[in-house]
């Protein structure tokens, strides 16, 4: 109940004519391959694109996203989560809401809010609650059109993250038990959104995958 109160404060853009989408999932889940072909598709298609990372994508986020990621010492999650946080505001300021308004616009963002419910929310025991608490307010308030989730298993992950072999940031240095954790999170963050985020088998392979995200975006297009 509680859950369903805090949802109340969240809202799609209303700008006829552009699409807010974003990507979510674990480490090695195909993200960035997934967002290049959506990119191509719909610039085929007439449509201006503004693809975006969290956190970063402002002079101010990117420097955020070096404190997080290259702390090397543990973070208070509450610390870690408002750092997330202040990247998002700023980059909706900066970047997300001005896109909006440009017509026949589709913005893309590689993670977003369930990045947070997933990885603060359940793997760092901040609670779903407390992560829609501190979204409730303007601009923060502001959900896609549609998330695709691309959600793998413990062994996919560990395969691919292997196969790049670079080097392992804050993240990524963690345990297994974490990782479930975020899979475990993932899942149930795409059971509190029905409407709004597609659950994906990408287990398989990047073509199979974007046949699948294709079919799904037509209905925005
Ligand atoms: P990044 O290198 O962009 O990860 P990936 O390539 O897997 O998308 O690093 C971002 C890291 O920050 C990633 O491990 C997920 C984490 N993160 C959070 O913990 N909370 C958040 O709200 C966001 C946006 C990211």
């Amino acid at each position: 109940m509680i859950l369903n109160e805090l949802k109340s404060h969240f809202r799609s853009p209303e700008t006829p004519g552009s699409i807010f989408l974003s990507f979510e999932g674990i480490e090695g889940s195909g993200k960035t391959t997934q967002i290049k072909e959506i990119e191509k598709y719909v610039m085929e298609r007439g449509y201006r694109t503004l693809t975006l990372r969290e956190p970063g994508g402002t002079v101010f986020g990117e420097k955020l996203r070096e404190a997080i990621l290259e702390s090397t010492e543990p973070l208070h999650p509450l610390a870690e989560c408002h750092l997330f946080l202040a990247s998002r505001a700023q980059l909706l300021k900066e970047k997300i809401l001005p896109f909006l308004l440009v017509p026949k616009s589709v913005v893309i963002l590689d993670r977003y809010i369930d990045s947070t419910l997933a990885y603060q929310g359940k793997a760092r025991k901040l609670g779903y609650e407390t992560i829609l608490d501190l979204h409730k307010f303007n601009p923060l308030n502001l959900l896609p059109h549609r998330t695709y989730f691309l959600d793998i298993s413990l062994e996919t992950s560990m395969e691919r993250q292997a196969a790049r072999g670079s080097k392992k940031d804050y993240f990524e240095s963690e345990k297994h038990e974490f990782y479930l954790h975020l899979i475990d999170g993932y899942r149930e963050v795409a059971t509190l959104f029905p409407e709004r985020i597609l659950k994906i088998n990408a287990n398989v392979k990047p073509d199979d995958l974007s046949a699948n995200i294709l079919k799904d975006l037509e209905q925005f297009l």
